[in-house]
């Protein structure tokens, strides 16, 4: 069933940012390390007249990091700095195929940061199931994916982070991006449900790797 309102657990978790209100999770040592703050400096400049989107990625930064824990430091850190940097390709200074999460990674790339955090963006979200529309899978494939949980942790919080940052259950989200078609769409239907199915199934792993019995998981429980 699909929890329309927000939950104070969503509130929470996404409660609108002070600086460096990540600080306020409890997990500190990622998002507060030269990295992230890099990260959140570039996110900023990138995209700072498009509250919305910069919002949603402070969002998921929060969320990613909440959940980062499970991580050792180094890949709690790349996917905290991914979290910020994931929709810079949005960005039309920086969209040279119009795929984002491939053109935010090549920025990265020529900027010099770290493989992790470039894989990590040209990845987010299941990218690769939307890349043979956009002519590019052929570049996609040459950045590997990440192994592990941070992949799988950035798609859940791109997730519930919601479209504005203000937070969302996975279930609304992913209805609000089938509500987002669009008749041109080049994404045949079956490949965006399949898309969203995969969305979603990643987006459930995750919160049931979280150990139960904790403020975390009866928090993000409710974003079901
Ligand atoms: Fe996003």
């Amino acid at each position: 069933m699909v929890k329309a309102s927000r939950t104070p657990a969503q509130l929470q978790v996404v409660a609108p940012a002070r600086r460096h209100a990540l600080a306020d999770t409890g997990v500190m040592d990622a998002p507060l390390s030269p990295m992230v703050l890099s990260a959140e400096r570039v996110a900023r400049a990138t995209l700072g007249r498009d509250e919305m989107r910069l919002a949603h990625s402070d969002a998921t930064a929060r969320v990613a990091a909440r959940i980062s824990t499970q991580l050792d430091p180094a890949m709690s850190e790349a996917l905290v700095a991914a979290a910020w940097l994931h929709d810079i390709g949005h960005a039309e200074p920086l969209a040279s195929t119009g795929f984002h999460p491939l053109d935010g990674a090549l920025h990265l790339a020529r900027s010099g940061w770290p493989d992790e955090v470039v894989r990590l963006v040209a990845h987010h979200s299941c990218a690769a199931v939307l890349a043979p529309y956009f002519g590019a899978d052929h570049h996609l494939a040459v950045l590997d994916p990440v192994p592990g949980p941070a992949a799988e942790i950035l798609t859940f919080a791109d997730l519930v982070a919601g479209k504005d940052g203000k937070g969302s259950t996975i279930s609304a989200r992913i209805k609000e991006k089938r509500a987002r078609h669009v008749p041109d769409d080049p994404i045949p239907e079956d490949v965006r449900e399949a898309r969203y199915r995969l969305l979603e199934r990643t987006a459930l792993r995750v919160l049931r790797s979280i150990p139960s019995g904790t403020s975390q998981s009866v928090e993000l429980a409710q974003l079901r």
